[in-house]
């Protein structure tokens, strides 16, 4: 496993829209490991393979003392509301409110190609929405409320 560089904000490549997944092999999992290990390193709770510069439809979280991988996902469904500050590996020091879904559910496939669903509520509701906004090219900094602006300091990544 190795530590890759995180892509920052400025650079292109978090503009561009990440291609799905098509071979679920060993060079995947060995992407998937190394960006598990990018996100820890980090404290991060998400990260997306296009911020190691890879536009692949990939996705890690570490929410609730649960790691998860997420590969091809697609929202299904999402329901309320919450407003929350949040942050991103990819622009560093810098933090927002955002609002998102109170609960997202996601159909993803795991490292095998399996298929799956899940649905989180609260911080990984937040997580997953704001991972797969990445996929498409999108940064939380678009979505920051107005009103809070983006703060300087510290924040949730
Ligand atoms: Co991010």
């Amino acid at each position: 496993m190795a530590i890759r560089n995180v892509v920052q904000i400025g650079n292109e490549i978090l503009r561009k829209t990440s291609k799905p997944v098509r071979e679920f092999d060993e060079k995947l999992w060995e992407l998937l490991d190394d960006m598990r290990e990018t996100m820890v390193k980090n404290d991060g709770c998400g990260l997306a393979a296009v911020q190691v510069g890879i536009l692949k439809r990939i996705v890690v979280l570490d929410v609730n003392h649960m790691k998860m991988e997420l590969i091809n996902p697609v929202i299904i469904d999402a329901f309320g509301e919450q407003i929350e500050r949040e942050g991103c590996l990819s622009c560093k020091g810098q933090n927002g409110y955002v609002k998102r879904p109170k609960e997202v559910t996601v159909k993803a496939q795991d490292r095998y190609g399996n298929e799956f669903i899940l649905t989180g509520v609260d911080l990984l509701a937040r997580a997953v929405s704001h991972e797969l906004d990445h996929l498409d090219g999108v940064l939380f900094v678009d979505k920051v409320i107005e009103d809070y602006k983006v703060n300087k300091g510290k924040g949730k990544k």
